[in-house]
């Protein structure tokens, strides 16, 4: 366990227990505030059966937690080694079928512009976002802080564990996925150490301010 301490508040960063299931999944749902991915398709269920559901269920451990005053304000999502977990696609699938987010008019848009991107970057033979892998940086992770929690110190105290971790298990590396749209998530990935590596596909189905986006990859060595 990490403790931060200032005039006013105690700040801690530990790993997941499955008491904080509710509570998280609460925090989950605010935390992306303001940034380009706080909503996919406008349904929170179905998002985190995708991006915390299967961090709660299989990688615990790696699943940090930033607790200030006793209250939940960021997480980091880690996972050494990426091919242990399902793959976003498959997630994905899964959560149109399990949610039945084709009978919702918001998600439904979201996947019909998703194809319409797809099939537009194909005709011109232009990538579009996936999933990454390289046995350089195998491990991965999604970090996201309340607002209130943001600019305190809670991102960096986070992220330096999740470092410490994959140092002692003798890593290589580690990826994240973030957007070139969200300028403040790359200053502070770059300010942690990771560089940015490859093209910047466009993100299919995914707008933000009206406009498309484009996934920014960024690696780091251990
Ligand atoms: C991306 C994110 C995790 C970055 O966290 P953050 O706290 O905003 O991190 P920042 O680097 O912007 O920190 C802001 C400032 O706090 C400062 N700071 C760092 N440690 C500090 C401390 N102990 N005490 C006070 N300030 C501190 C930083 O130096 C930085 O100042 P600067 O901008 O003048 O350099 C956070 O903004 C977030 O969760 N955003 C929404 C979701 C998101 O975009 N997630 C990433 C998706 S890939």
């Amino acid at each position: 366990m990490t403790v931060y301490r200032d005039v006013v508040s105690v700040m801690e960063v530990r790993s997941f227990a499955e008491s904080d299931r509710a509570e998280l999944r609460a925090l989950s749902v605010r935390a992306g505030e303001g940034s380009p991915t706080a909503s996919l398709w406008g349904h929170p269920e179905s998002e985190q059966s995708i991006y915390l559901d299967p961090y709660m269920d299989l990688a615990p451990d790696t699943l940090f937690l930033a607790v200030r005053d006793g209250a939940l304000v960021g997480y980091l999502t880690g996972c050494p080694d990426g091919t242990k977990l399902p793959g976003e696609s498959e997630l994905i699938d899964a959560a149109i079928r399990k949610h039945r987010l084709m009978r919702r008019p918001v998600a439904r848009a979201f996947f019909a512009r998703a194809m319409f991107d797809s099939a537009a970057s194909a005709l011109r033979r232009r990538p579009t976002a996936g999933e990454f892998h390289d046995g350089r940086w195998p491990a991965h992770l999604h970090i996201n802080v309340a607002p209130e929690a943001r600019g305190t110190g809670a991102a960096d105290a986070l992220m330096n564990r999740w470092l410490d971790h994959l140092r002692a298990a003798g890593s290589p590396g580690c990826h994240l996925q973030t957007l070139v749209e969200n300028p403040r998530a790359v200053r502070f990935f770059a300010r942690m150490g990771f560089t940015e590596h490859g093209a910047a596909p466009l993100v299919p189905g995914l707008r933000y301010e009206g406009r498309k986006v484009h996934q920014r990859t960024m690696v780091r060595a251990l």
